[in-house]
């Protein structure tokens, strides 16, 4: 088992990590180089086609490098040990799961669970769904059918179906584009309670930074390379935005005192 308790290894390592698509021949990561220790929250951010997802699905082994590594505690997340992935859960964009299947929210959130954890009685899969639900307020939606869900409830479901997990490692992409203000608050709360209390790691993609950034250890600002890593008060500079973005992104200083880049209104 890839030895979690021991803090030898960082959750992410990137060395050198290229990544290109073949058909059609897409260079989409070049040569990024990236340290997350565990215990960490990191948001990754940059314009549409910057190499976010592709990064994702070098660290959850869908992908392998074109060139360089990239290691999750320690190990390649293609290793043929499988060992890393039982420490990581997904939250995909919610339009990724078919919303045709006839599941209700609640067995959308055991189907994971019983997946990977195949030594428990049902009973002890029901108790665990049935906290999760309570934990994250959608004890009302629990007989709902997944596919009739809003974007926003369909976000709240895949959550639950990986925090049911307690990964090590939580790596979403976009969590809260369909969420009210009220839920992405509290989901941002959330995960910063994971990595604060649990010393748990979560890495999410980001569109919009407003909700997390008062929450972030780290931030990585993405164009294909890494144009600035580092605390969102370092990373979020005019001169790292416009290298990113390719124009003036304007940032406002909240009353705490936190840099908000206004990207939405930049590239919506
Ligand atoms: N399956 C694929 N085949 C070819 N090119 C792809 C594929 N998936 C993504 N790309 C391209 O790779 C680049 C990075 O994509 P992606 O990682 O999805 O960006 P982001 O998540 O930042 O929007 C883009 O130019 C995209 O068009
Ligand atoms: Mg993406």
């Amino acid at each position: 088992m890839a030895d979690v308790a021991d803090d030898k290894n960082p959750a992410v390592e990137a060395v050198e990590l290229s990544y290109s698509y073949q058909r059609p021949l897409v260079e989409a990561l070049r040569a990024v180089n990236l340290t997350l220790p565990r215990g960490t929250f990191t948001a990754v951010m940059g314009p549409n086609g910057s190499g976010k997802s592709t990064f994702l699905r070098l660290l959850l082994g869908i992908l392998r490098p074109t060139t360089g590594e990239i290691r999750v505690f320690g190990e390649s997340p293609t290793a043929p040990s499988q060992r890393v992935q039982r420490l990581i859960a997904y939250v995909p964009q919610y339009d990724s799961i078919n919303p045709l299947l006839p599941l209700r929210s609640r067995e959308v959130i055991a189907l994971g669970l019983s997946s990977r954890v195949t030594d428990r009685p049902a009973r002890w899969i029901d108790e665990r769904v049935s906290q999760i639900l309570e934990d994250l307020g959608l004890v009302e939606i629990r007989d709902r059918q997944y596919g009739l869900l809003s974007g926003g409830q369909k976000q709240r479901v895949l959550l639950a179906r990986a925090l049911v997990l307690e990964p090590e490692l939580l790596v979403l992409d976009e969590p809260f584009s369909a969420m009210d203000m009220t839920s992405q608050h509290a989901t941002a709360k959330l995960l910063s309670g994971l990595v604060r209390q649990k010393r748990r790691t979560v890495i999410t993609v980001v569109h919009g930074i407003h909700t997390i950034v008062h929450h972030l250890d780290y931030l990585v600002l993405l164009n294909k390379e890494i144009v600035a890593a580092g605390t969102p008060d370092a990373v979020l500079r005019p001169v790292n935005l416009t290298r990113a973005y390719g124009t003036d992104v304007p940032v406002v200083i909240c009353p705490e005192g936190f840099r908000h880049p206004l990207v939405e209104d930049v590239h919506a």
